[in-house]
């Protein structure tokens, strides 16, 4: 797998923008997930209770944080070594215990990317959108690679 400076740069740059606004960030993304797939609702620990995507709940803000620090940082695994590795299976016991299935990987990534978009506006270009996907892309495939 190549992955070139130049879309990790990209990654990197509209990863920092989005981290700097995690809380209203945070809220579009579950947002986006939720219009895709209602249902997920459910799975979220801090969802399940609310009516609505509520701003400022921590542990949305954390995951969120979670799940576009582990793209960023699969970007930078991918320039450096042609691949992404995790540490150890604790996100594939996580995820096979809430559920989680292929389509949902799918969710999620174009909620990432819808998410994106807005935090890059005009800048926005297939050429980030193809980072971003490729990155996650990856990450999702040893997450799902530790799933049984
Ligand atoms: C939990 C990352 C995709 C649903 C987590 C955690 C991390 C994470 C780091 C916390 C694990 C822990 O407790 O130690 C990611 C990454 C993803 C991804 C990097 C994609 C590349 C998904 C998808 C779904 C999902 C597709 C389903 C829509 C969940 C749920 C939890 C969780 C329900 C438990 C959170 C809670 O209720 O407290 N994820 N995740 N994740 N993830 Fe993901």
């Amino acid at each position: 797998m190549s992955f070139t400076q130049r879309q990790e740069a990209l990654v990197n740059s509209s990863w920092e923008a989005f981290n700097q606004n995690l809380p209203f960030y945070s809220v579009l993304f579950y947002t986006f997930i939720l219009e895709k797939t209602p249902a997920a609702k459910n799975m979220f620990s801090f969802l399940k209770d609310f009516n609505e995507v509520i701003q400022g709940n921590p542990s949305a803000n954390a995951h969120a944080e979670m799940v576009f620090g582990m793209v960023r940082d699969a970007a930078i695994q991918l320039q450096v070594k042609g691949e992404v590795v995790l540490e150890d299976n604790v996100l594939g016991v996580v995820h096979t215990q809430k559920g989680v299935a292929d389509r949902h990987f799918v969710v999620v990534k174009e909620a990432l990317l819808e998410t994106m978009k807005e935090v890059v506006g005009d800048k926005w270009s297939e050429e980030f959108s193809v980072a971003w996907e490729t990155a996650y892309d990856e990450l999702a495939y040893a997450i799902k690679k530790t799933m049984i």
